[in-house]
Parts: structure tokens; sequence; C-alpha cells
């Protein structure tokens, strides 16, 4: 698919998305607000049904993960330990012509002709403007463009008539410096952070000053000894949030992809440091090959942890409706990762509006990061809010003292050395640092540590985003009369559908049929979500919750009533809506078969 054909597949999406009411524009009503977004009836259903099936997944289902509900706004400090206050920022340009703001890495590199001027006058108002301008142009594209361009900038600088100044020109390769919309300069690229600031109380002052939370992560390591503490947990376990974040994105755009206001579903799964792990177990396993490595063992070390939780959400994607073949692994280079991080694989889905590699195929964009970030985390808690967030590790205290003394010093060091980094790259003394770094050695010897951590980080609004995409097909299906016509079919995982089964009565007009049809819709609906239909021919009906993505059709006709025969008594007819096939079910049936299909 070639790139106007995936823009045009996007419009069919959000228009589709607007009409059946998965998604609106957050104020349309007011003309929108870029960034934020509404979801309808079925945008609703499709969320919370993919944030309950990820809570089920990672808790429910499992014996060493808890959950959290922490609050949006937290102590300001929190973004200072996390690092955000200062780290956490974009770099972004201004257009000096129409000052749109543009993320600097989202600006293509272009060639072309630039023509630089260093200034303009206006004689007759005996005027001048000193501000040098450039406008680039393709090769060999009339310089009057670029003229226009530059007078049109002086005219928003006071110049009524203004006469440019020291033109001249010269080819450019690969510039990232002009606004590829329009060709003017832009500015230089300048940091911007990307927290949104409210202020907390009646008083209006920068003393009062805080933020709506960037990522749902901080709350779970500011709770995290608290949690500890309740829930009877050893490391290795796990803490996860679903909640709001919020990033004051310079670009918001590709339709939910990049939003103002957004969800996350995040787990910190807290692991022992790897001299933890050899001193209890003698040794720390480590990946042998590709793929899960299978249930959690307790020498594994940060390495098969991490690799253990990319395959569980790569699992996880799949048994929702995105096959392997959509999504791609991406392991980050050492240069693109953050300082504190390991590893950190991104697991991208190929939407449509996504770059294409060299061979034409969609490269993808991220839905979740897999980072493994060492004790980075809790460390820098630990530091700002001087409370310890080491944990006491009973099997490690029995450990030690049977550990040879080489091995035991070996340890020490390794462990020394690891702390001593951490606490200089963090700006402390060396003579601090290393007097804390030796604490935290012998402290190790005893039993306590700082956890390390796996974070597999997910976006709910970008996965209900990529199951819109995977679901969105058009295939041929016969109209009232027989005659093949396109239909346009939402082939959702029953799992994440929003709508499990439609009830329809074959005619509305006959009140047996419909009295049997709401006893159906009765009867299924303390166990899944139904739509009841009634109005309209029934293939219509069909085509209505094709486009919802409903996966199951009941239809209650004569034979349901036993008009035709006792044998069909109490069955309707239970159509699929992916192959269209209907079969006869019995009523009684109805409730443990579609249970067990959408569980
Ligand atoms: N705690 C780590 C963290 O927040 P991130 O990669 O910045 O990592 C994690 O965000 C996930 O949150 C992303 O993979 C994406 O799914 C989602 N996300 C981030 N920014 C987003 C935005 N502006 N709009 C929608 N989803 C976003």
């Amino acid at each position: 698919m070639d790139e106007p054909k995936a823009g045009e597949l996007m419009e069919t999406l959000a228009s589709l998305c607007k009409r059946r009411g998965f998604v609106f524009q957050s104020s349309e009503i007011y003309g929108g607000l870029n960034g934020f977004w509404d979801y309808g009836p079925l945008g609703a259903e499709l969320k919370r049904n993919i944030k309950d099936c990820w809570w089920r997944w990672m808790t429910r289902l499992r014996e060493d993960v808890v959950g959290l509900d922490a609050s949006i706004i937290m102590h300001p400090r929190v973004w200072e330990a996390s690092g955000h206050t200062t780290t956490f920022s974009d770099l972004m340009v201004d257009c000096l012509l129409t000052q749109k703001r543009f993320r600097a890495d989202q600006i293509e590199a272009q060639s072309g002709t630039a023509y630089f001027y260093t200034g303009a006058t206006e004689a007759a108002a005996g005027k001048e403007c000193k501000d040098p301008f450039s406008v680039l142009i393709a090769t060999g594209k009339h310089p009057g463009y670029a003229r226009e361009a530059a007078r049109h900038f002086y005219k928003q600088r006071g110049l009524r008539e203004p006469v440019l100044q020291g033109e001249r020109s010269e080819p450019v390769q690969n510039t990232r410096g002009y606004n590829p919309e329009n060709g003017s300069l832009l500015t230089e690229p300048r940091a911007f952070n990307l927290m949104l600031k409210t202020t907390v109380g009646p008083v209006e002052s920068a003393d009062n000053v805080s933020y709506l939370r960037p990522e749902t992560a901080q709350a779970i390591f500011v709770q995290f000894k608290n949690v500890l503490e309740v829930s009877r947990q050893k490391v290795p376990f796990g803490i996860c949030q679903i909640g709001k974040a919020f990033r004051n994105e310079i670009n918001p755009r590709n339709f939910t992809f990049r939003s103002r206001e957004f969800e996350q579903m995040e787990l910190e799964f807290f692991i022992r440091p790897d001299e933890a792990v050899e001193a209890i177990c003698g040794r720390v396993a480590r990946p042998a090959g590709p793929g899960h490595p299978g249930e959690p063992q307790p020498d594994w070390g940060w390495q098969l942890w991490h690799q253990y939780w990319v395959e569980e959400r790569l699992r996880f994607y799949e048994s929702i409706g995105l096959p392997r073949a959509s999504l791609v692994e991406y392991w980050q280079k050492p240069e693109e990762l953050a300082h504190y991080a390991r590893a950190t694989v991104d697991v991208l889905y190929r939407f449509p509006f996504g770059k294409r590699g060299p061979d034409g195929q969609l490269i993808g964009e991220e839905l979740e990061g897999i980072a493994a970030r060492g004790d980075f985390d809790l460390s820098q808690h630990q530091r700002f809010a001087a409370r310890s967030m080491a944990v006491f590790d009973e099997e490690l205290k029995a450990a030690w003292p049977k550990l040879e003394p080489a091995r035991q010093a070996a340890l020490a060091e390794r462990f020394f050395q690891g702390r001593l980094g951490y606490l200089l790259r963090m700006g402390e003394a060396p003579g601090a640092a290393e007097k804390q770094a030796r604490q935290d050695a012998e402290a190790l010897a005893k039993g306590y540590y700082i956890p390390h951590v796996i974070e597999p980080s997910a976006g709910v609004d970008r996965l209900a985003l990529a199951l819109i995409c995977e679901a969105y097909a058009q295939d041929q299906a016969p109209d009232e009369k027989g005659k093949l016509e396109t239909r346009v079919v939402m082939r959702f995982h029953p799992r994440i559908a929003p709508i499990k089964a439609a009830v329809f009565p074959l005619l509305k007009n006959k009140p047996a049929l419909v009295q049997k049809a709401r006893e159906v819709r009765d009867l299924l609906r303390p166990h899944l979500s139904v739509f009841y239909d009634e109005a309209g021919a029934i293939g219509r009906r069909y085509r209505r919750q094709d486009e919802a993505g409903t996966p199951f059709g009941i239809t209650i006709d004569f034979d349901t009533l036993g008009e035709r025969g006792l044998e069909l008594k109490d069955t309707v007819t239970l159509r699929d809506r992916d192959t269209m096939k209907q079969d006869r079910v019995r009523i009684a049936d109805l409730v443990p078969m579609l249970s067990a299909r959408v569980r």
C-alpha cells in the first residue's frame, strides 16, 4: 500500500470511528481541541475490554503481580526524582513565517536552493528590519516564490512595502532547517518540557505548581514499600496500574496515536540484582536462545526476566487479535537507550500511517516499551525522599555466609561498582558516592538491596487504534435478494469486541417473536454485552453489527417458537460474523457456549 492509500485508509477508519461511535473529537462543537479524544459507546466498551484483558492477564491470572490505582497529581518532588522536570522534553522548532511548531525529529531532510536575505527596508516610511531570513525552494523553481515568502516575513515585522536586502542563494543538501510545508526558515531547536502544569490549592503561585502525571509508573515506585508491606509479596514480584497520563505533545498526530491525554497500562516487575541471584543460586541463568523462556526460575538474571516479559507481552497481543506478523520486536540500539536502561524492546504494530523500510514493508510504530531499568527509579526516590527503598531478602542473608570468601568479595565488588557508577552519574561527589556504595555492598552481604525492575509499559489508546486497524476489513456478502455487495466488517477478537452478541427477532410485528427475543436478551445480559435490535430487515441488522464488530448474531424465528416442529423449539440461529455461517443452537446452550468463546 503506498502513502496516499494509507492516508485514505486512516481517513476511512476515522470516519467509521465517528459514524459508529468509537471515537469522537473532544469538544467537537467548539471546534475540537488538538490532541484530545472522546470514546463513544462502542469505543468505551472496546477500551474497557482492553483494560480488563490486560488486568486479567497481568495480575488476576498470576500469583506474583498486584494492582495499584494512584492519583494523577503527585508531589512535585516525584518528578524531580524521576528526572521528568529536567529531561522530559522534546526538541521543538517553530516556522518563522507561520509560527507553526514542529518536533525537530519529525522534520524530514530536504534538498533544494536556499535564498538568504539580510533584512528589508521601506524607504517611504524610513523603516528597516535587520532580521535575517531564508527560504528553501526546489532547485529550478522561480526565485519569485522565495521573494514572495520573504516579503511576507518582513511585512509581519511591520514593513508595509518591504524591499529585500542582500539576497544570495546556494544549493543545500539534506537540511532539516526549513518548514517542509512552505520552505520558511525554522528556529533553532530548543527543548520543550512535555509535562502539563497545574497549581494545587486556592493560591496560584510558583510554590503550588504541580503536574499532571506524564506516566503512571512513578506512583508505583513511590508506593513500592507500602504495597510490599501489605501484599505479603516477596521479590520477584510486580505492581501494575492502569490510568491516565498527560503529555503536552508538540505535534499530536495520526488520529489517537499521539495524544495529549491518554491511558497507560504499566507493570513494574521487581527482581533481585544479579549479584543476589548468584549468591543464592550459585549461578545466574541467561537466555539460551530466542522465544519464551518458560516458567520463571529462581536463578534467572535480569536478561531472562526481560526476555520473559517481552514474550509474555507478545503472547498477550496475540490473545486479543494482533497476530505476530502484525508486530515487530525492536531492540533499541545502545545509543538509543535511556542512560539508566540496560535494554529496551519496543513492540511495534504495523500501523498504516507508519514509515516503510527499503523493502516497502511497514516498519511499525510503538505500541509498548519493555525496559530493563536496573535499580534507577527506586534509587532516585530513596535519595530524593530520604527513605530506604531496600528490601530484606531472607534467602540472601542465609546464603551469603555459605559463599567462599573470594566469591563474596567478587560479588560485593561488582555490586559496589554498579552502585558507585549510578551515584556518580547522578552527580554525587566522589567521596560521598564511594562511601554510600560501600555501605550498599555491605548491606547486600546482610540481605538488603534495592530491587531492579523490568517495566512493560503500554498505551491503551494506541492498542485500541491498532485493534481497530487490524479489525477493519471489507468483503462480499449477499444482500436481501442474494446479490453480492461489499460489506464493512470489524473482525475484532471476541475478547475485545465491544458488543459480544446481538439478538434479533426475525420480525418486529410478531409479538411472540419479540417476546422470545427479549427473553433471550435478558438471559444473556448478565454474562455478556448484548445489543437488541428489531428495526429493519434482518440483513441490514446483520450489516450494522458487522460494522460494530459484534462476533455473534442470534436470530429468533418461527422455529424457535416451535411452529415448524417441536424438535427445533427453543433453538435459535447463531450467526458467525466472519464466516456468516449460521448454526442452530439450543437457547439453553447459549450462555456456556458464548461465555467460553469470549473468555
Ligand atoms: N513509564 C515508561 C513510559 O511511559 P513511554 O514509551 O513514554 O514509556 C509508554 O510510554 C507507552 O505509552 C507507549 O508505548 C505508548 O503506547 C503510550 N504513549 C506514550 N505517549 C503517548 C501519547 N502521546 N499518546 C498516546 N499514547 C502514548
